[in-house]
């Protein structure tokens, strides 16, 4: 649905350069909950429903513009000579016809969507200049300061490194989100006047408004802590650590069991159905999508995968895979990118799977690797069986049909198919297609009636040979 033509522009600053962050990565762009700093913020805008966001870049522009992509326009600020002159910029970019104005900056990601539609109150309920969000913190420091007058109104805000003793104790503080009317903006940007340090100060137009006989209007923040300015990586970590928390307290109020949230990281981006839990230690990353009434953890961490109903996966690392409905997967599996898992498939200790499909029903409980894989459904995979699908110059594909069963031990050597309910012995090292039915023994492998026939004492040295049929080693329903 788009939003009407009346609704606020709103600008989001962003081309400083996050100097305390001591990164080469732009500050706005440091992840958050397995995100971009600034998507929390444009989310935030997009929920309160803005007409458009415009995003000023400058520091790190290039990569800045790629990760807002279309969501926003951009307009860049060179040089960066502070917030008010972004503000100017962003204001050069947005359209005539706006009559209020939201700004924010995109290092403030923890404000709630709402707090834009509180703030445009503010403004039309005193006819003011300027609406702002204050908080009241127990360390102010690093933060501008609001100087009430005499009468509790708003003389100005103060910037830490301008600001005397007696201000610098002030708690209140000023967030940095702002609403404005735009008519007053476009008039008083060019009044505000450089700082000491050279920068223009978007927080210096509360005394251009004041000058000018208009109104400041304040917003308590409803909750001080979302009122993080993230400047330095303690920041960034307490800020994560609160969105987090966020995160959980959604799913668990949608109806996922979190066992122990201190200890479960969920991305913003990651959807969890109806009655799953989540145990302790577990990651769940990226695009994951975890489906009803399945259990992830303890110790599980699961990028940008799905996991059908009812499955298990317990302390195991899955990326960019696929699992379907009742599976069980771990300890210490590990399904690499391009796994997809049938229905009641059994996937456990030090199990590797790489771009492989395998079919429902299929066990591999034990150590043991496929790659480049086709497995069919109800398949048997043996201790330390392997699909060796390097040559050393290209990959080659294994497919392994239905009912197979694969002996402990089992080299495939790529490219080689194993056919439907056929049987490879322990240690067999399969280089040729084995047909279906057949049972194969021995390196390489062999037919074992062709084993039989071969048994004469001549060949009593071949492996294999004159052996009784090899035993799969593969316990089936342990
Ligand atoms: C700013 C406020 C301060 C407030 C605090 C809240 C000013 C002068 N100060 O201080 O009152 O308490 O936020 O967190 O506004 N930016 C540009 N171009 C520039 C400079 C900065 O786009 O030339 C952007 C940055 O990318 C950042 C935002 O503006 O997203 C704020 O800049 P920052 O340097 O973090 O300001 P603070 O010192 O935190
Ligand atoms: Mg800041």
């Amino acid at each position: 649905m788009s939003a009407p033509l009346t609704a606020p522009v709103a600008i989001v600053l962003a081309a400083g350069q996050g100097t305390r962050m001591r990164s080469r990565i732009p500050k706005v762009l440091h992840p958050l909950a397995g995100r971009p700093m600034l998507d929390h913020v444009l989310d935030a805008l997009d929920e309160a429903g803005v007409g458009r966001t415009i995003v000023v870049t400058g520091h790190g522009a290039d990569a800045v513009e790629s990760a807002v992509g279309d969501r926003a326009t951009t307009v860049r600020q060179e040089p960066q000579r502070g917030t008010a002159d972004a503000l100017r910029c962003g204001l050069a970019a947005s359209p005539d016809e706006a009559a209020e104005l939201v700004v924010t900056m995109g290092d403030v990601p923890l404000q709630p969507s709402m707090l834009y539609a509180t703030l445009l109150d503010a403004l039309r309920g005193r006819s003011a200049a300027i609406a702002l969000v204050s908080a009241r913190l127990d360390d102010p420091s690093g933060y501008g300061r609001l100087v009430r007058g005499a009468d509790g109104s708003v003389a100005a805000v103060v910037e830490e490194s301008d600001a005397d003793e007696a201000q610098r104790a002030i708690p209140e503080i000023n967030v940095g989100t702002y609403a404005f009317d735009a008519a007053w903006l476009r008039a008083a940007i060019g009044r505000v006047p450089a700082s000491a340090s050279g920068e223009y100060y978007l927080t210096d137009l509360v005394s251009v408004a004041v000058a000018d006989g208009r109104a400041v209007a304040v917003v308590d923040a409803p909750d001080a802590a979302d009122a993080m300015g993230i400047n330095d990586r303690v920041a960034l970590a307490y800020a994560e650590e609160r969105m987090r928390r966020r995160i959980n307290e959604r799913h668990m109020r949608n109806g996922v069991t979190i066992i122990e949230p201190a200890t479960t990281r969920i991305d913003a981006t990651v959807e969890i159905g109806q009655d799953a839990r989540i145990e302790p230690g577990t990651t769940l990353a990226g695009s994951t999508v975890i489906a009803q009434d399945a259990v992830i953890g303890p110790n599980a961490h699961v990028r940008d995968s799905r996991i059908g109903p009812r499955s298990h996966v317990w302390a195991s690392v899955i990326e960019e895979s696929t699992v379907a409905e009742d599976v069980e997967i771990g300890p210490f599996a590990h399904l690499r990118p391009g796994a997809e898992i049938g229905a009641r498939c059994r996937i456990g200790n030090f199990a590797e799977v790489k771009k492989t499909r395998i079919g429902a029903g299929t066990q591999q409980h034990h150590f043991s690797y496929l790659g480049d894989a086709e497995i069919g459904e109800n398949v048997n995979v043996g201790a330390g069986s392997v699909t060796a699908n390097f040559d050393g110059t290209a990959k080659h594909r294994t497919v392994i049909e239905d009912g197979a069963s694969i002996g402990v031990d089992t080299m495939m050597v790529a490219p080689v198919t194993i056919g439907e309910g056929a049987t490879t012995g322990a240690g067999a090292v399969v280089t040729r297609d084995v047909a279906p039915g057949k049972t194969v023994v021995g390196m390489p492998a062999r037919p074992i009636e062709m084993r039989r026939t071969r048994s004469a004492p001549a060949d009593a040295g071949e492996p294999g040979a004159g052996q009784a049929p090899v035993p799969s080693g593969a316990d089936r329903n342990p």
